[in-house]
């Protein structure tokens, strides 16, 4: 007869190798999903002994290969589990709706390259319309600087090579961000300004999924040559780690390569409002507020 464990741990070795070997990123929860009992008995472990004379000693090699199959796979799960990085090991709860809904809180989503003035015209926007502004790399910085923060030294490295921090830390600090500002608000509607995201496609997918989906994207949209010249100005008296050429360079890429394709998908969608961001920051703003009255009305 097969040793109840021998059954055990096939079906977990394939619970766990096949994701793994097909999403990396999902490692660590896929090890935590809760071990489904087998749907019916094996044949072979049914029915009554054909060979009842036999001598039970010949089980015994089955179950030293069974306990050494065991003591492979724990170490196994414990390599993966410490291997995985960090972030990988957010347990996201996974929801079926979105925390918010748009019938109470607006989200526009503000995109543009670094140096496109982003900042610079959701200032004005805050000012004019009381927007709440949430820059989600002021909200990377602030959570990197935390004292006792997990993800501080992830972050202080991925902002300076210029890549996307993993979307579950930067979805995870909006949320509570958004919450944050609805509490202190008092059943009052919300209006967003979310500057800065998303960056990447996983990061527009989850947040719409499992925070709110937002009404457009403002897009700034400048020339590369003029936001360099921005960014290196800014960087003689911002004392970010970013402003400097090396870092404006990889920026520029991962622009190029990981957010534009965000935007080209709202625009896909029609659910893109771009504004040509090359003059002065007074006749960007002029612009911005016809492109959005345009869209949301005069008292938007
Ligand atoms: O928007 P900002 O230029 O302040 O972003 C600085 C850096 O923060 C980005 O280059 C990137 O490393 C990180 N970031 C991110 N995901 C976002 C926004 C910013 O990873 N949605
Ligand atoms: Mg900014």
């Amino acid at each position: 007869m097969a040793h109840p464990l021998s059954r055990l741990l096939s079906r977990r070795m394939c619970q766990q190798w096949t994701p793994f070997q097909k999403t990396p990123g999902s490692v660590s929860r896929a090890l935590r999903s809760p071990i489904q009992k087998p749907a019916g008995r094996r044949a072979y472990a049914t029915g009554p002994n054909p060979n009842p004379g036999q001598n039970p000693l010949k089980i015994w090699p089955f179950i030293a290969i069974t306990l050494l199959g065991t003591g492979s796979y724990i170490l196994m799960v414990r390599s993966r589990t410490d291997m995985a990085p960090p972030h990988e090991q957010i347990a996201a709860p996974k929801k079926s709706t979105p925390t918010f809904s748009p019938a109470d809180v607006t989200v526009l989503f503000v995109l543009g390259g670094p140096g496109a003035g982003k900042g610079t015209q959701c200032a004005n926007l805050v000012r004019d319309y009381h927007f709440t502004h949430l820059s989600a790399g002021d909200l990377l910085r602030a959570e990197q600087d935390r004292e006792g923060s997990e993800f501080g030294t992830l972050i202080k490295e991925y902002i300076r090579d210029g890549k996307i921090v993993p979307m579950e830390v930067t979805v995870q600090l909006l949320e509570n961000a958004m919450t944050e500002t609805l509490e202190k608000s008092q059943g009052g509607k919300g209006k967003f300004l979310i500057d800065g995201f998303p960056r990447q496609m996983d990061q527009a997918l989850k947040f719409e999924e499992s925070v709110c989906p937002a009404r457009f994207v403002l897009f700034f949209d400048c020339p590369e040559q003029e936001m360099q010249r921005r960014l290196l100005d800014r960087g003689k008296t911002s004392g970010r780690s970013d402003d400097n050429a090396e870092s404006i360079k990889k920026r520029f890429k991962t622009f190029v390569e990981t957010s534009m394709p965000v935007v080209d998908y709202f625009d896909g969608q029609g659910r893109v409002v771009k504004v040509v961001a090359t003059k002065t920051p007074e006749q960007v703003y002029q612009e911005t507020k016809e492109r959005l009255e345009a869209k949301l009305g005069k008292n938007f």
